[in-house]
């Protein structure tokens, strides 16, 4: 068999895991990271070019044959790298440009699930501050103000009161602290539920759902503090049934899908609806094209198929020749990161550990702001990084990780002791 070269472009935990399983694969031949992490260093060569130089990326890719590209954060995805690499004749997977602005335009995402009766709160769009500041004057509280564009998971105000509303729609249209990404916002009605996240693969003409997984978005317990990019999450949600999982099946992932089909933007790659379980049923809070950060470290722990093999079957449109299987039991990842995240943080922290932690077969730590440095490990970012277990129950997950993480030390570790809990109390 003639074994892949891989790139998978991305620097998270995330692009970890997602090595660490396609290393798994018999296909699996010689792997590459860009730019990669202080863990990826291990399963393959980090190479020093960012996720976002498309130019670069094509002309390593070339250079050294790479057979597969993997394009797994969000912002080369909305740049138009499946387009480009294409163009060039080089084989990637993932949305194109335009199937992508699902994610990276939530004016067009909003568009779409109107257009297309797919359930999500009522909203309306603006550019023009005082038509906006107009409407929320006139509109019930609270009320939610979204920049349109990629903003790093802080472009979504709750607003509690009239001001705070008029404040966020100022800092988006006329100051342009989110600069492009806020020049459109999306106003939108307030629901509560808890929330989940949906995956599905996504060959263009048919789809495979994985099981429902939980984030845990801010960074205190108890769902306080600021949003973070991932806290840690859970995966199955036990408290999902199969008839509301069904229902997230039909009315949220094949609408979609076929709306984009209808739309003449058919959608390869990851599908990942960010939803809110209201009591008038689930509702789509946001549309992501790609893999989820931390979702996938705990996906990736239970997917027992070839992902190399699904991937191949994707890029042939044959996804539904192939049975994707999940493996039995739960899988849980804490995020461990640096003192101040999300706001500022230091770096260079040595870490120690995580040997140790890893001695335990059920456990995985995935690498996300690491890197080597004279031969040291230290920190490198915001979420550091991901302690993953599995078990044949949650609780025995979340214990299994939770006694991984005390092995693991760097200056600052900080993270979330409520991993899970929410998800045992529903
Ligand atoms: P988003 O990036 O659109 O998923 O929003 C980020 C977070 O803001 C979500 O995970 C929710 O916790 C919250 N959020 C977004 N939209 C709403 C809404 N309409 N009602 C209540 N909370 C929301
Ligand atoms: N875990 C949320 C995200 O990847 O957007």
């Amino acid at each position: 068999m003639n074994k892949l070269k891989v790139l998978i472009i991305g620097s998270g935990g995330r692009e970890h895991a997602v090595g660490w399983k396609v290393k798994q694969s018999p296909k699996a031949g010689e792997l590459f990271f860009a730019p990669g992490n202080g863990g990826t260093v291990e399963l393959g060569t980090n190479v020093d070019i960012k996720a976002t130089d498309i130019p670069a990326l094509i002309d390593f890719v070339k250079r050294e044959k790479i057979d597969l590209t993997l394009a797994l954060p969000d912002d080369p995805l909305a740049l138009g790298i499946v387009d480009e690499f294409r163009r060039e004749g080089l084989k990637i997977w993932g949305p194109t440009k335009a199937a992508a602005r699902l994610e990276s335009s939530k004016a067009h995402a909003k568009d779409f699930m109107q257009r297309h009766n797919l359930p999500t709160a009522k909203f309306k769009t603006f550019t023009d501050f005082n038509e906006a500041k107009n409407y929320v004057e006139n509109h019930p509280l609270p009320i939610v103000v979204k920049a349109s564009g990629l903003a790093l998971g802080k472009g979504v105000v709750i607003c509690e009161t009239k001001d705070e509303a008029i404040f966020a729609l100022e800092n988006a249209l006329v100051k342009k602290v989110f600069g492009e990404a806020g020049a459109t916002v999306v106003v939108e009605e307030f629901l509560t539920g808890p929330e989940i996240s949906a995956h599905a693969f996504s060959d263009g003409v048919s789809y495979s759902l994985f099981p429902p997984a939980q984030d845990h978005k801010r960074v205190g317990e108890n769902d306080t503090g600021p949003n973070t990019g991932g806290m840690g999450t859970v995966a199955p949600v036990p408290f999902v049934s199969r008839d509301l999982i069904k229902k997230i099946e039909d009315e949220v992932v094949a609408s979609a899908l076929s709306g984009m089909k209808k739309d003449g933007n058919i959608f390869e790659g990851i599908l990942f609806p960010g939803l809110m379980l209201t009591a008038d049923g689930p509702k789509i809070l946001e549309f992501n094209a790609r893999f989820g950060d931390p979702e996938t470290q705990s996906y990736m722990r239970l997917l027992e198929t070839d992902l190399i093999d699904i991937i191949e079957a994707c890029l042939e449109k044959k996804l539904s020749q192939i049975e994707i299987k999940w493996k039995k039991g739960f899988a849980c990842n804490i995020v461990l990161a640096s003192a101040g995240y999300p706001g500022e943080y230091e770096k260079g922290k040595k870490i120690s550990g995580i040997k140790e932690a890893g001695e335990n077969p059920n456990v995985v730590v995935f690498h996300a702001g690491t890197k080597i440095d004279n031969n040291n490990l230290v920190t490198n970012g915001g979420r550091v990084l991901g302690v993953s277990a599995v078990g044949n129950t949650l609780e025995e997950a979340l214990a299994t990780a939770y006694e991984a993480v005390d092995k693991v030390h760097f200056e600052g570790k900080q993270y979330r002791r409520d991993i899970g809990k929410k998800a045992l109390r529903l």
